[in-house]
């Protein structure tokens, strides 16, 4: 008898005959090929130098080039960061911003600005950069460590209900690989509460919820353009604030010479050519990178966000694997690679096991577990907090994204034969999945 292809399989409605349900025709069906990890042919065949094309990172171009020259030779640096700051604010529609030398000093500066009486607690995921959780310790505010929700990597709000006391100020969420938090929910219930919501958005770079910029959604927030994010220029980061007051704050923490551009009732401006001791200001060259980068920016997004629907609509198909949940009223951004969760559990093999398959097929997979703040040293050690913060005993949503994710890469060209190579990868695996366990 000719063998069953699986359309034709289903077609003639031979899988009621033969008394087995769709489910079960997943392993009743004779895989087609060979894992190549069993010596079968490989399916993903790109040749090194259109892959390493296709996912080059950063991607600066000739007009990158010719920016960072033509300020080199004009000699006009300092004016590079106005300009910069005035496009970020047009394309984000931010009352405020400032430029930085990094993510970090913008997070150091709103911790400045927000001026919280010591002990104060901030709420902030575990999941997510250290100096996101570590820089309120200068200005004696304490992080409470709030775990991710499971389904999208980011805040769960439960979790911080939990952990809400009367020492809670403020709370800061975290736009994990590019998907918004739910901005709107965790917005009332901060309000209700009485908490200042801050917003890190350095990986979500020209995300918005409801037509909204991340990044507008807190009283404040930041962006790290640092190598590795959506709009990269080396080293550089934003402060976004609402306030002029957070904003005046903020800016004279690491600018000394900025006082003197707040308006005559500013209570900043007697602050000029001290400013608050720091030097926090972005390299000129960072912000004729970012300039540049920011006019490519949604062209960019776009195109790898058709890149990885292409791939994930199928991906998502196959038993176990789902992406982040993104509402309809959120437009997400990838930051470094593309996330799916699998349940390993559930699927009955383990990550290891996935990994040296689909590698073994020639797709470009790994993982990488985000340090979980709550676990390190630092945060442990009453010699460096006033007020020490608490270490929760566990983070399921942390534990279970940790161990229940796979990252591919992002393209950032057409690549639809790529794509489509990945997919039947990934469906050759899944028929031998059997043997994988
Ligand atoms: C979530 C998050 N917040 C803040 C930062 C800090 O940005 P920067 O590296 O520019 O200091 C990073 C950087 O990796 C980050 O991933």
């Amino acid at each position: 008898m000719k063998p069953h292809s699986r359309r034709t399989f289903i077609k003639t409605g031979a899988v009621a005959t033969a008394g087995l349900t769709l489910a079960d025709y997943a392993f009743a069906a004779p895989p087609a090929e060979q894992l190549a990890l069993a010596g079968g042919p490989k399916t993903v065949n790109v040749p090194t130098a259109r892959f390493a094309a296709l996912t080059k990172w950063p991607r600066y171009g000739e007009a990158e080039k010719k920016a960072v020259c033509d300020l080199l030779d004009n000699n006009k640096y300092y004016q590079e960061l106005p300009l910069f700051e005035k496009e970020w604010q047009e394309y984000t529609q931010s009352p405020f911003v400032k430029a930085h030398m990094n993510g970090s000093s913008a997070l150091t500066s709103m911790y400045f600005a927000l001026d919280l009486p010591p002990g104060s607690e901030i709420m902030v995921p575990s999941y997510t950069f250290v100096t996101a959780s570590l820089a309120m310790r200068f200005f004696d505010c304490v992080p409470i460590f709030v775990d991710i929700d499971p389904h999208t990597a980011t805040f769960d709000l439960e979790d911080a209900k939990r952990k809400l006391t009367p020492r809670t100020r403020a709370v800061e969420v975290m736009h994990s690989w590019g998907l918004p938090c739910q901005m709107d929910t965790i917005g009332v219930w901060a309000r209700e509460k009485g908490l200042i919501l801050l917003e890190d958005a350095a990986h979500a770079h020209g995300a918005s919820m409801q037509g909204r910029k991340m990044g507008t959604w807190g009283t404040m927030g930041i962006f790290s353009f640092q190598t590795s994010k959506v709009m990269p220029c080396i080293e550089g980061g934003m402060g976004m604030y609402q306030q002029r007051e957070h904003y005046e704050r903020a800016a004279a923490f690491g600018e000394y010479t900025d006082p003197v551009k707040f308006p005559k009732d500013s209570p900043i401006r007697a602050y000029e050519g001290t400013g608050f001791g720091q030097k926090y200001r972005m390299h000129p060259l960072a912000a004729a990178l970012g300039r540049q980068q920011l006019k490519g920016l949604d062209r960019l997004n776009a195109l790898v966000e058709k890149n990885v629907k292409a791939l994930n609509q199928h991906l998502t198909q196959l038993e176990g694997v789902t992406e982040p949940v993104c509402r309809p009223d959120q437009q997400r951004v990838y930051y470094h690679r593309n996330m799916l969760f699998v349940d390993f559990k559930k699927l009955g093999f383990t990550r290891d096991a996935l990994l040296k398959a689909l590698r073994a097929e020639g797709v470009d997979v790994n993982f990488w577990d985000y340090p979980e703040q709550h676990k390190l040293k630092i945060y442990s050690e009453a010699k460096w907090w006033h007020h020490p913060p608490a270490i929760p005993a566990s983070m399921p949503g942390n534990a279970y994204v940790n161990a229940n994710h796979i990252f591919l890469p992002l393209f950032y060209e057409e690549a639809p034969d790529v794509i489509e190579q990945y997919v039947k990868a990934f469906q050759k695996v899944w028929s031998h999945r059997k043997e994988l366990a």
